[in-house]
Parts: C-alpha cells; structure tokens; sequence
C-alpha cells in the first residue's frame, strides 16, 4: 500500500523529467540556483559539480523532499564527465565575480579559460543540451562557448544562451519603485548585451513611456545598466550579485525546461547567435524569444524604439562588436 502510494507521489511524466548540471553550483551564485532548482518540479536529476564542495551542496540539498536525486561531483573521478552527462540543461556559473572597481571584462583572462574548458566537456559529454552560460563577461564568454561547440562539431543555435535576466529582474524592479507598481507584474524589455552600455532597457514600450519625466527615465536607465554595481559595491569586496542573480538563473532555467516541455508563450530576453543585427557584424545580440521544446523557437524583433534607444542601440552594438570579437579571437589563439 505504502510502495503504490509512494510510487504515484513520484512517478514524473517523460515532458516533466530532466536533468540539470550546474558547473560552478558551491559558489555564491551556485548555491541557491542549486536550492532552487532542487525546488522545482520538473527537474528530476540535479547534477552539481564545483572544484570544491559540490559534494556537501548535493548532500545537503538531497534531503529537501522534492522529486529530483542530487548527484554531487567534483574532478576526482572523472566528476566533469559524470555531471554532464544525459543533461538537459546546463548552468554555467564557474568562475571569478567581479570586486569594487572592476568591470565585466576584467574578469575576462580568468574566466574565459574556465568557460572554455567547460564547453568543451559539454560538447563530448551532452552536445544536444541547452546550456546557459551566467559567468562573465556574458558578451564575451557566450561568443567562446559557440566557437569550442562549432569547433567539435556540435553547436546548434537553438540551444546556447547567456543569461540576462537579471538585467529584466532589475529594471521591473527599478520600474515599479518610481511608478508605484506591483513588481512581479512588470515587463520591461531589456534587450542588447549584459554590461553597461550593452544593457539597453527599452522604456518607451512600457506603459509609463509618457508619465515618467525624462530625467526620471534616464536615471532609470542608468540604474538598471549599473544596478551590478551597487551589489558590488555594497559587498565591498566580497563578490557581486549572488541572491538575486540565482533568482534570475532559476527562474530562465525554468522557462528553457518550459519549453522543452511543450509550454506555450515561453518568452525570455536572452543573449544569443542572433541574426538581428548580423548583416552589420555583431553575432550576438539579446532579445526576447520564445522558448520551445528544440530551444529557442523564435526570435523577436526589438519592435519600434524611441530615437534615445536608437542612438542607445547604435552605442551597444559598438561594445558588443568589440566583446563577441574578444571572445572568438581567445578560442583562435588557444585552439
Ligand atoms: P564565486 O566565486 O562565489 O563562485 C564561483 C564558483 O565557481 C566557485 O565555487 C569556484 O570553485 C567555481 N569554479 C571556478 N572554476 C571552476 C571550474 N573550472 N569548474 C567548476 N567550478 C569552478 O562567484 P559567483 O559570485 O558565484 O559568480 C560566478 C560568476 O557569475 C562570475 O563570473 C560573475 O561575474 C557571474 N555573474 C553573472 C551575472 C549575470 O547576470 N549573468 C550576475 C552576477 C554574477
């Protein structure tokens, strides 16, 4: 009787069993994507590697009564390989965060050779996973993760994506606290890159565009393409946006696991192998699309921009140009 019960408590149709690897899952960032994936109901295999403390994260995590086994891994006994292996999704947080004064891109030299090596493990261990790359710079180091899956042979555009969300996460927040909304009903469109001036919110299709004075909204629009820094800031040393960064991992890990489940209106704001702007050299761009049971199902437009966005875009896709550059030369040079 006990067995029959238990066994309907947790049996999971095939749409709603996947696994999800998150490489860098001991860190600040790694930890609670790593709780919130345990807490949602899709993810029946939660693979956590970390070159340090994967094991205790996975062991402690285990015992949270959701439906999903937690695997721990580190590199002894060929842990990459293990962790990656039959994912559907991986989450890549691995690496260096930013201190006070630093940009993104400082954090490149570290990072890049981390997320290299981390792509070239996803080619030979799940080439048909959709991987979504947090660790900075995201302009750059999604550009490597392409160039090592093209490399092997297995890239597929549908299914590589540099987390962004936490730009959208931001600028709803910032919105509502000068409107006086609900933030969890706001929907504002961030669109570009995920530093600085590549962060390009766009305002004008909110339904605020004409009651937000202008100064209001050009702080509003500095905020959200700084709000990392206010986190670093205030950590004073001790790293960058972890809490609510794990919130924006999880929640477009669910949105991707939507999709593959055959979800409808899946849409996420997300940084990709774009053809928007491709025609003037910039590979990469973000914007929303919508998520389906391959990836990315369809990509759209930017939809009609104030002349300030405009100029605004035209300014991104300048640094854009320059970080997609410095990511695909780094696999060139270290080929
Ligand atoms: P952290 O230093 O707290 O954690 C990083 C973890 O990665 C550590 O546990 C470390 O052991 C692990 N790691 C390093 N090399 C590894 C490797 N080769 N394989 C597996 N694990 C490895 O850093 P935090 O705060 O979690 O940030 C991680 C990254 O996320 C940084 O690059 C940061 O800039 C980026 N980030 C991205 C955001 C976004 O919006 N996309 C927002 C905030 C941070």
């Amino acid at each position: 009787m006990f067995s029959r019960i238990a066994a309907r408590n947790f049996s999971s149709s095939a749409a709603n069993a996947y696994k999800v690897s998150i490489l860098g899952a001991a860190g600040g960032i790694g930890q609670p994507l790593s709780l919130l994936l345990k807490l949602n109901g899709k993810v029946t295999d939660l693979s956590l590697y970390d070159l340090k403390l994967a094991k205790g994260v996975a062991a402690d995590l285990s015992h949270i009564p959701t439906k999903s086994v937690v695997h721990g891994f580190t590199l002894a006994d060929d842990g990459l390989s293990r962790a990656l292996q039959n994912a559907d999704v991986v989450l890549i947080p691995a690496g260096v965060p930013r201190k006070p004064g630093m940009t993104r891109d400082d954090l490149f030299n570290t990072n890049a050779s981390i997320v290299k090596g981390l792509a070239e493990a996803c080619a030979e261990n799940c080439p048909s996973a959709a991987i979504c790359v947090i660790s900075n710079p995201v302009n750059s180091t999604v550009p490597i993760v392409r160039e090592v899956l093209k490399r092997k042979g297995v890239f597929n555009p549908q299914k590589l994506f540099g987390v962004t969300t936490l730009d959208t996460l931001r600028a709803n927040r910032f919105i509502s606290e000068i409107v006086g909304s609900d933030p969890a009903r706001e929907d504002v469109s961030v669109v570009g890159g995920h530093s600085g001036v590549t962060i390009v919110p766009l305002i004008s299709q909110t339904q605020y565009s004409d009651t937000i004075p202008k100064e209001k909204a050009d702080a509003l629009i500095q905020r959200i393409q700084h709000g990392g820094d206010e986190v670093v800031k205030a950590k004073d040393g001790a790293g960058s946006a972890t809490l609510s960064m794990a919130q924006a991992g999880a929640r477009f890990a669910g949105s991707v696991l939507s999709g593959l489940a055959g979800e409808q209106d899946v849409l996420e704001a997300t940084y990709i192998d774009s053809p928007l702007f491709k025609d003037e050299g910039i590979e990469f761009f973000a914007s929303r699309v919508t998520l389906g049971p391959q990836g990315v199902k369809e990509i759209h437009g930017l939809g009609l921009l104030s002349v300030a966005e405009e100029d605004m875009i035209a300014t991104a896709k300048e640094t854009l140009r320059k970080n997609i550059k410095k990511g695909i030369d780094f696999v060139k040079a270290n080929a």
